[in-house]
């Protein structure tokens, strides 16, 4: 049957019938061991009996009254995400784009209501991905993305991803805020230098700019911490997270100091889903699980281990990979070899995986992964390296 879908996505073969953890079941029967969970999104792998209780849960119960009335899982979830950051308050949305579009118009309209219109131009960084609205291409310039979109000066400069100088060089008195993934997703799984983030931050405080971090992909545990800024030592102003944060349910929201968020007064924004009942119950599980010391050292000790094999991987293939990237369990294999070719071979051996930045292969393991998926994870990949030796 042909497929009614607009071809955006290209042609996809492969689909699933049912998951279970770390594992993805076709309708034969075929397992696949996901190391992709759905770009960095079922961060408790798939169907996870925690979720699948509050999600059930909160559906036999009340599925959606719109933001005309308070919702109350909304608010639990605020609270969490405002006592675990740096954050005052939060806007809930749908998905990462959303969480990008709010942290933006809070910059603009922040100093808007200060009197500071002219004060109206964000930065962005090379290699960046913040979705694929208007705004956000805008933002990430790239241009494969921006092809045919565009139409006059959206607002946005660029500066090189890491490279302080250049960020210098195109901040202006009209630059309202800086924005940055502390590590690049679909760029590479390029992690912010310290140093770097400390100085953009400086930067931020002497010239009256907002600094705004896009965790939508290395937030909500991700790298070990809830938030990668935490481990980083830099605090932005206002953060976008989503992804991982509805375990798979679609949930975003944008997190802001009260000084920024006191400039989205009522009516400057809103969404008709943003913090509904069944996507703030399933998050509330989400964070509840995620959010204990256990469970993110957890994190960081399954990432170091993981890194550590694939180093190996690395010094066993010195004419196929480069190098290993990435912190906690969000790592990348900079591949020497064409990466597509890899990834091809690696789901033919039933492991999944993301290609990111130009010969990236990413590596997104669910958070509560075990040891034992990782050395099979290992094991796969380490014999797709040797094919693609011998032939
Ligand atoms: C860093 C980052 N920002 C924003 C987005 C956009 O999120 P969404 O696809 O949920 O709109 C993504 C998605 O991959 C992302 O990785």
């Amino acid at each position: 049957m042909s497929s009614a879908l607009m071809q955006n996505y290209g042609t996809r073969e492969l689909k699933f019938e049912r998951g279970e953890g770390s594992y993805l079941f076709t309708k034969d029967g075929a397992r696949y061991l996901d190391f992709g969970m759905g770009i960095a999104v079922n961060s408790l792998g798939h169907c996870n009996p925690t979720l699948i209780e509050a999600l059930t849960d909160q559906a036999n119960r009340l599925w959606h009254t719109s933001n005309l009335y308070n919702i109350e899982p909304g608010e639990q979830l605020a609270n969490k995400l405002v006592a675990s950051t740096f954050a005052d308050r939060v806007f809930f949305c749908n998905s990462g784009t959303e969480a990008i579009e709010c942290g933006f118009k809070a910059i603009r309209r922040y100093f808007h209501s200060k009197g500071q219109s002219q004060k109206n131009r964000i930065v962005s960084m090379s290699g960046a991905f913040h979705g694929r609205s208007l705004a956000a291409i805008a933002s990430a310039a790239n241009p494969a993305h921006c092809e045919g979109f565009l139409v006059g000066d959206p607002g946005f400069d660029q500066a090189e991803f890491g490279d302080l100088e250049s960020l210098l060089s195109v901040v202006t008195q009209s630059t309202a805020g800086i924005v940055i993934e502390p590590i690049q997703g679909e760029g590479g799984i390029n992690v912010a230098d310290i140093e770097y983030l400390k100085a953009a931050r400086e930067l931020c405080d002497s010239h009256n700019i907002l600094l705004m971090f896009d965790e939508v992909q290395c937030g909500i545990a991700r790298t070990g911490t809830l938030y990668a800024y935490q481990q980083l030592g830099v605090s932005p102003d206002i953060l976008a997270t989503a992804k991982g944060l509805g375990g798979g349910f679609p949930i975003g929201a944008c997190l802001a100091t009260e000084e920024v968020a006191s400039a989205l007064v009522a009516g400057t924004h809103g969404s008709t889903f943003g913090g509904n009942p069944l996507a703030t119950a399933v998050g509330n599980a989400v964070m509840d699980t995620l959010n204990d010391p256990d469970f993110l050292n957890k994190v960081r000790e399954l990432g170091t281990y993981f890194k550590n094999e694939l180093q190996k991987l690395v010094k066993r293939y010195p004419l196929l990979l480069k190098e290993v990237r990435g912190l906690g369990l969000m790592l990348g294999l900079y591949c020497l070899t064409d990466a597509g070719q890899l990834i091809a071979r690696l789901q033919e051996q039933k492991l999944l995986v993301v290609k990111a930045g130009r010969n990236s292969v990413r590596l997104l393991p669910a958070l509560n992964v075990t040891k034992n998926e990782i050395d099979s994870a290992v094991k796969i990949i380490s014999k797709a390296l040797l094919d693609i030796e011998n032939s």
